[in-house]
């Protein structure tokens, strides 16, 4: 069933758990995230991005989570509309059945340039006030997401940041974190501690300089009653990224979030932990393999369905770690 936000994070809370939300764009992604929930009896968050909705188009992308909802009808289901740019933007999918929405004052219409607090505040607090009239959840962010060492939001083509941040930027201040929760009323709130979105966070793994979970801890005890979520949250396996390049590929040496300090951030009021990153880098890892080791097959039927197991694979192993399992 299609639940909201606000439902699945409260009983999230309150049984001591968190979700990962994982991107979809298309049914391979859809297929994963619903058979490994199946199979691990976790509730589900899917997001959308702009960039899903220009790739699979709005109706498709619709329908594709509401047959989620037809054939997994057991299992409970937040349609989430991942960074939003504008209040108009959070309307439409209100409009289309999301049942819940981000809003992302954090950065400018243009999902580029870094806004001021009070820009934030407003669109948020506009945005809270027509979904919740509809019974739609709004998570909002404060703070930018980017690196703690370079400053950057990381990803070139992607959601983000353009040019370099302020280290007071990339760090979500506590104390602002409560006042805004106030001013705004947000069911959920998106903070910045050094993650980027992306396959390149970090160049070494992360320390507690580039990967602040302290600061999780000291936004928790400010505002304990506040869902916390966690942007750019891929752990990158490094098993992934060794296949990728033995059959082909090139992508440097590179880091991730550990998933055992997102684990540590779910004791802390982490709720929802997005993930995309995770799931392109299995895909691609297993239609390479599969590619290069079956030179003669031309149905791609086979190489999705790889795909699908390898990404499979990883929605369970975070179901797993995160305590969601069990938990629908
Ligand atoms: O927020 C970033 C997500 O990974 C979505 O990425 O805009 O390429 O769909 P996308
Ligand atoms: P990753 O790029 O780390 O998977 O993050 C995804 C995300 O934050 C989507 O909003
Ligand atoms: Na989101
Ligand atoms: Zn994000």
């Amino acid at each position: 069933a299609l639940i909201s936000m606000r439902q699945l994070l409260d009983h999230a809370a309150e049984h001591g758990y968190g979700v990962p939300a994982f991107n979809v764009n298309n049914l391979e992604q859809m297929r994963a995230i619903m058979e490994a929930a199946d199979e691990t009896d976790s509730p589900v968050i899917v997001q959308a991005s702009a960039g899903a909705r220009k790739y699979a188009g709005a109706p498709f992308l619709r329908h594709l989570i509401l047959a989620a909802v037809e054939e997994f009808p057991h299992i409970p289901v937040v349609m989430h509309q991942d960074h939003g740019t504008s209040p108009a933007v959070c309307q439409r999918s209100i409009q289309l059945g999301f049942s819940s929405v981000m809003m992302d004052g954090s950065l400018k219409e243009d999902g580029k340039t870094p806004a001021d607090y009070a820009y934030n505040v407003e669109v948020t607090r506009r945005t809270v006030e027509m979904a919740h009239a509809c019974g739609v959840s709004v998570e909002g962010e404060l703070g930018c997401l980017g690196s703690l060492e370079t400053g950057m939001a990381g990803e070139e083509d992607g959601v983000g940041a353009e040019g370099k941040l302020d280290h007071d930027q990339l760090l979500t201040d506590p104390e602002e974190a409560a006042e805004f929760v106030k001013a705004t009323q947000v069911d959920a709130l998106a903070i910045a501690i050094g993650t980027s979105h992306g396959a390149y966070k970090f160049t070494k793994p992360p320390t507690g300089d580039t990967l602040s979970i302290q600061r999780i801890k000291e936004i928790h005890a400010r505002i304990p009653e506040t869902h916390l979520v966690m942007h750019g949250s891929s752990s990158v396996p490094q098993e992934w990224l060794e296949v990728i390049n033995e059959f082909g590929g090139a992508i440097p040496e590179t880091y991730g979030v550990p998933v055992e300090e997102i684990v540590e951030g779910i004791r802390h009021g982490v709720r929802k932990v997005n993930i995309d990153t995770d799931l392109r880098l299995a895909s691609t890892g297993a239609v390479r393999r599969f590619l290069a080791q079956n030179p003669a097959e031309f149905d791609p039927r086979k190489f999705l369905k790889v795909s699908t197991a390898a990404m499979k694979d990883v929605c369970k192993a975070r179901y797993e770690a995160f305590g969601t399992a069990g938990q629908a």
